[in-house]
């Protein structure tokens, strides 16, 4: 048997060493995203600490009652590997019994003694690993680790032994962390669906409901029409209310559209304040001609996010009109701001607010603005709403992991403050 042990000078330097490899070894896999290249690191961390070539790294697939090898982008291993172990093969079982590492003595024991009838068993039985390392997770066996070397057994002495431990630890509690983290990721993607689903559905509830007056007249008209053919006046008047209703039927159908066509936010990195610019821009025009001021505060500094830009700007757009339609021809303004604001625990949002000196919304309303065809512009108000506006930007908003509130007094403005997650804190 050889000890490939370094041969180091005196033991401080030997435990200084130690402690500075476990460093490295816990910073690199604390950060990593993806889990090909958790294993890589974990990999290349414990082959470096225990002077093996090669290594192959079983994560537990709880689902599925086994373990299965994860692929690393680079694989150094010359292993034929079998892609999934079975809980009940031996070395599962010697690792999660003994929760310690096992050497090439332990191992070939283990391995002979207990052949079982099974592909994975008899491939991993003819596989000459040196040291196989349980990555234990409350006691848990989450996760393996196994190393092999091209030299003959070796033996691992028993400070490296310690090392080892440490770093297997170390990084169960990373890979731990990283499947609690994708596990969260995958909820909010499946209760953002399901709040989506819902909201679906109470649209199509209310978008029945909103076509049924439309249509109701349309059939009295049609039902009239016979006996008034001649009626000049009647078929003047039916000609222009038919159309007004289809054309609200239309346009409540492409809101419909616009929003079941909807996907998953585009998240690109985004500056908040050229988006704001760019909104602002657009509704300049009609803003002077209706006498409306418009003030702009952007915040100096740079407001960067990981935003879809089409979607923020389709909020936004939608808040400022809103407003002007609140000023209406009342000369009022329209004030826009952007800040920076920490968040409870350290975060940070990007605010937009959007004040205007409009009509306000009255503590009864107030309740309702989100609500889905809720809406006080009527067929005699300037613009007609659809009452979607609010319903679709608050989805968007929530689906950026934002906020959005609203200040209103009745008769003198409102104000609408919009959060979104900024990625500079
Ligand atoms: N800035 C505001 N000032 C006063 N009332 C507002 C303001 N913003 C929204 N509201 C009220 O909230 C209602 C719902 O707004 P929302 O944007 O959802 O629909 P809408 O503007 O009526 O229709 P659409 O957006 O489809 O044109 C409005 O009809 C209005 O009564
Ligand atoms: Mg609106």
């Amino acid at each position: 048997m050889t000890n490939h042990a370094a041969p180091q000078s005196n033991p401080d330097q030997a435990g200084a060493a130690s402690l500075q490899r476990l460093t490295k070894f816990a910073r690199d896999i604390g950060h990593p995203t993806s889990l090909p290249i958790i294993a890589e690191r974990i990999l290349s961390g414990l082959s470096d600490a225990s002077r093996h070539s090669q290594g192959l790294l079983y994560l537990l697939d709880r689902e599925r009652e086994c373990f299965r090898l994860v692929n690393v982008p680079t694989p150094t291993s010359l292993i034929t590997a079998p892609p999934v172990v079975p809980l009940k093969h031996p070395l599962v079982q010697q690792l999660a019994d003994r929760q310690d590492i096992l050497d090439s003595s332990v191992l070939a024991d283990s391995l002979r003694t207990t052949l079982l009838d099974n592909t994975a068993d008899a491939q991993f039985a003819t596989l000459p690993i040196n040291l196989a390392i349980p990555l234990l997770n409350r006691c848990q066996l989450i996760a393996f680790v196994v190393l092999q070397s091209q030299k003959e057994s070796t033996v691992i002495p028993s400070d490296t032994l310690g090392l080892l431990t440490a770093m297997a630890q170390s990084a169960a509690n990373a890979l731990d962390s990283f499947l609690l983290y994708e596990d969260l990721r995958q909820s909010q993607v499946l209760m953002r669906r399901t709040d989506r689903l819902r909201s679906l559905e109470t649209i199509a509830g209310g978008f029945a409901h909103e076509i049924r007056n439309p249509l109701t007249s349309i059939k009295t008209f049609i039902q009239l029409a016979p006996e008034r053919k001649d009626d000049s006046q009647f078929i003047g008047e039916f000609s222009r209310i038919v159309l007004e209703d289809v054309n609200r039927i239309e346009r409540l159908i492409q809101e419909i559209l616009d929003y079941a066509r909807y996907m998953e936010p585009q998240l690109t990195d985004e500056d908040l304040n050229e988006i704001v610019s760019s909104c602002l821009y657009f509704i300049q025009v009609k803003a002077d001609s209706r006498g409306i001021k418009i003030e702009k505060d952007l915040a100096p500094e740079l407001l960067r996010g990981m935003l879809d830009r089409q979607q923020i700007k389709q909020v936004l757009l939608n808040l400022l009109l809103n407003a002007m339609d609140a000023i209406g021809d009342k000369n009022g303004t329209l004030r826009v701001r952007t800040t920076r604001l920490p968040k409870v625990g350290g975060e940070m949002w990007m605010q937009v607010q959007i004040e205007d000196t409009g009509h306000g919304i009255s503590a009864e309303n107030l309740d309702h603005i989100f609500d889905p065809f809720f809406t006080t512009k009527y067929a005699s108000t300037l613009n007609e709403g659809t009452g979607l506006g609010l319903t679709i930007a608050h989805q968007i908003v929530r689906e950026h992991r934002g906020e959005i509130q609203v200040q209103s007094t009745e008769g003198s403005g409102t104000t609408f403050l919009i959060n979104l997650p900024s990625h500079q804190g």
